[in-house]
């Protein structure tokens, strides 16, 4: 018994160890969010899990996996849900913030009416699903902050028969507690700095709102995962290209902080020469990310450079032979896969959502309208295959833009 005890705690410390060395290199809190829930849920053997992370004195959903609803490429709209809940006695994850201990449940139809808590049951309603046992922690930081909740449902034996989480489980899963809310806060700054940078472009160009940023940057990171599951890629490949993209695609447009105010406010249509200015914003941005040192800076500077080139050769800024880079010096624009991979992808995320949405110089059109010219520039403006993946994920774009309304 002993024995068996050390072998389960030597596994535990080596999980949790390896945890915090993967969730150290990860940098969007989306990924950070999707990996202890995945290392979470493997050591419980849990079915479906979700995080909440914590704001003022809410909890607000921050992201879900179910087994049996979602496969892998499956049911990813419901990470776009949006709704919270107080931090209070009424529900679970509530309480759970509020007194900072976890809850262990082990069938949600019959908890004690003693408790001030009650189970949700709406979810399970709406999805068919059936919740049984939960275990339900807060994720704090050493001073104790509070970062969010974390809610397995669901352990599973090794015939896949829903069972209690184990006294060993609930005694160690809280292990995971501090370094997962160090690794969300972590996350959450890099994302607030991002925003922080937008809105510095924000300030001067009223049509680049955060909400936009965050729906090019999701819909650009979706577009990828489509991509990338057609084309097998590696999942590690994946996720590490997924969050790239997402932030970097973000910062398509901070060039156009070098763009003179009477030209980025216009509330009319730019005359000819005001769009030649306006095209440098793609070099000032594509500037502020020159250095090349990390990937990350790369896929900034591509993305920043390239997004308005266009599959058929006819978009900019062309060359750029005042820049770091002779092999693009040639004077033309470039033409198909010359365009950065990345590039490629923001090209339509950026140029849907700005037909989708309600811009300074034009309204918001309808979806109809806006699939026809998507549609119709496949070849022409956008690569092919990515206006297929890009109607295959409607519900997922849908879902995105439900939740960045702004
Ligand atoms: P943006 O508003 O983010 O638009 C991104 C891209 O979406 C545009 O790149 C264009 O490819 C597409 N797009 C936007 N609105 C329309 C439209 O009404 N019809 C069509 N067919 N496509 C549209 P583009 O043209 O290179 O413009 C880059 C940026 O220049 C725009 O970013 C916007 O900030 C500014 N801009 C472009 N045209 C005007 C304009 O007439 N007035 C003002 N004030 N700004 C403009
Ligand atoms: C997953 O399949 O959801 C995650 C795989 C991994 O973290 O290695
Ligand atoms: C592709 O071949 O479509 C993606 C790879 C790339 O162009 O970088
Ligand atoms: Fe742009
Ligand atoms: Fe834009």
């Amino acid at each position: 018994m002993v024995q068996k005890i050390n072998t389960f705690n030597n596994e535990i410390i080596g999980t949790v160890l390896e945890t915090i060395e993967k969730i150290n290199h990860l940098k969007d809190v989306d990924s950070i969010l999707d990996q202890i829930l995945y290392k979470a849920r493997r050591f419980s053997s849990a079915d479906a899990g979700s995080i909440f992370v914590a704001e003022k004195d809410r909890l607000r959903f921050g992201y879900v996996h179910n087994d049996t609803l979602f496969r892998e490429d499956q049911g990813r709209e419901a990470l776009y849900v949006d709704f919270s809940v107080p931090v209070d006695e009424t529900s679970i994850v509530g309480y759970v913030a509020l007194n900072r201990e976890k809850i262990v449940i082990d069938n949600a139809y019959a908890i004690p009416k003693d408790r001030p808590y009650t189970f949700n049951s709406e979810y399970d309603r709406k999805s068919g699903y059936k919740t049984v046992s939960m275990l339900t922690l807060p994720l704090t930081t050493l001073q104790n902050d509070l970062v969010g909740v974390m809610q397995l449902i669901n352990a599973r034996d090794a015939q896949g028969k829903i069972v209690w989480f184990s006294d060993e489980i609930q005694e160690y899963l809280p292990l995971f507690s501090n370094n997962a809310a160090v690794a969300i806060e972590r996350g959450l700054m890099y994302r607030e700095l991002i925003l922080r940078m937008v809105k510095m472009a924000e300030l001067r160009d009223p049509t680049e709102t955060g909400a936009h940023v965050q729906r090019v940057g999701a819909f650009s990171a979706e577009i990828f995962q489509e991509w990338a599951f057609k084309n097998h890629v590696d999942y590690k490949e994946m996720r590490k290209g997924r969050d790239e993209i997402r932030l970097a695609a973000m910062l398509h447009d901070v060039g156009k902080i070098g763009i003179p105010d009477h030209i980025l406010k216009k509330p009319g249509r730019l005359t000819r020469d005001e769009f030649e200015i306006m095209k440098l914003h793609t070099v000032y941005g594509g500037q502020l990310f020159i250095n090349d040192t990390s990937s990350f800076d790369k896929a900034s500077c591509d993305i920043a450079l390239y997004h308005h080139e266009k599959w058929d050769g006819t978009g900019y800024p062309g060359s750029l032979p005042d820049l770091t880079r002779p092999e693009i010096a040639a004077g033309k624009p470039l033409k198909g896969k010359d365009i950065p991979f990345y590039a490629r992808i923001v090209a339509l995320a950026d140029v849907y959502d700005a037909l989708i949405s309600k811009r300074s110089y034009k309204s918001a059109w309808s979806e109809e309208r806006v699939f026809d010219i998507i549609e119709s520039e496949s070849g022409k403006h956008f690569e092919p295959e990515l206006v297929s993946v890009f109607f295959k994920i409607l519900p997922v774009i849908r879902a995105i833009q439900e939740k960045y309304k702004g």
